[in-house]
């Protein structure tokens, strides 16, 4: 029986619906703690134990890490980039205070390792947009960059300040099929999915030749597993990795969806997410994480779109 007791942060959300399935699959399914202030899905409910939890919260932490004597946290929770630039002072708290509150426990030495999620949105438009560097200019001008390169800043401050043993991945856009899309300016690419599953036609709110580094949830899931079971000593970048899985625009996974629906139909309406794509790289350097814990991706756009169609047909029909 393994020792780790693992707590989830957000398993409600779009990263959390998969990782806390393929956590209790290691750890088993009481080892692994999910909570979110949201109602999880059935299986989430009925695989482990959950917690409606506020992370904002300094006392509710440390309660749930005593209760459960947890030894490593995966800290979710988080406005994702089209509702924080509705809401920045509740992005701000609630990206930025959970972070926070969850590392200082972590300094008292009650957890033994933390995970928190980074984004591709560290990056602005003053960034080289073509296989951008790990270490670059990081000038974000959307809410939840600012929370984003914040947090990456104080994830590699407790690291030095404190030995806190925290490891973090700037996500490209994740597509995955268990949680429905939550606000970001990358999850058309999800989203697409559900028009085209349905025979509906989809209104995309970026044009269609807007580029942007993507990732298969898959892909994401197991990326987030390499690097934390990687020994603390391969870890060499404290703040956030840069990881690559492929770049593609709307025109492309249309393209590529109508393989299996040729009649399906895409329509271009910009709204204020382009914005925020056009500040974001079109593809990502990734060979810092390579050279330090292996990472390679292994999902592509067309191996992606015929495995995403087969489970949300699964799924929805
Ligand atoms: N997928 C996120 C978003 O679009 C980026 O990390 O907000």
């Amino acid at each position: 029986m393994s020792k780790d007791k693992i707590w989830v942060i957000g398993a409600s959300g779009q990263i959390g619906s998969d990782l806390v399935v393929e956590l209790r699959k290691i750890y088993g399914g009481a080892n692994v703690i999910a909570s979110d202030i949201k109602e999880p899905n059935q299986e989430i409910k009925e695989g482990g134990p959950f917690e409606a939890f506020d992370v904002c919260s300094v006392d509710e932490v440390s309660h749930i890490v005593k209760k459960y004597q947890i030894t490593e946290v995966y800290n979710l929770a988080a406005l994702l980039s089209g509702t924080a630039e509705k809401d920045p002072r509740f992005a701000w708290r609630l990206n930025m205070n959970g972070l926070f509150n969850i590392l200082n426990v972590a300094k008292e030495g009650l957890v033994k390792k933390i995970f928190w999620p980074s984004s591709i949105a560290v990056f602005g438009p003053t960034t080289p947009k073509f296989d951008t560097p790990q270490v670059t200019i990081t000038e974000p001008n959307t809410v939840y960059g600012i929370t984003k390169i914040a947090g990456e800043r104080w994830c590699e401050w407790f690291f030095h300040k404190y030995g806190v043993d925290v490891r973090s991945i700037r996500y490209p856009g994740l597509i995955g099929y268990k949680a429905l899309p939550g606000g970001g300016t990358t999850d058309y690419a999800v989203d697409i999915f559900y028009h085209a599953i349905k025979g509906m036609d989809y209104e995309c709110f970026l044009s269609k030749d807007t580029m942007l580094p993507m990732m298969y949830m898959p892909d994401g899931i197991r990326a987030t597993l390499d690097l934390m079971h990687a020994p603390s000593s391969s870890i060499k970048i404290r703040s956030s990795y840069n990881i690559a899985g492929m770049s593609f625009d709307p025109q492309m996974i249309h393209e590529s969806i109508q393989r299996h629906y040729p009649e399906f139909n895409v329509n271009y309406k910009g709204d204020f997410r382009q914005e925020i794509a056009n500040s974001w790289p079109s593809s990502i350097d990734d060979s810092e994480a390579y050279k330090d814990w292996g990472w390679k991706p292994g999902y592509d756009l067309t191996s992606m779109v015929d495995d995403m169609i087969i489970q949300l047909k699964h799924k929805l029909l």
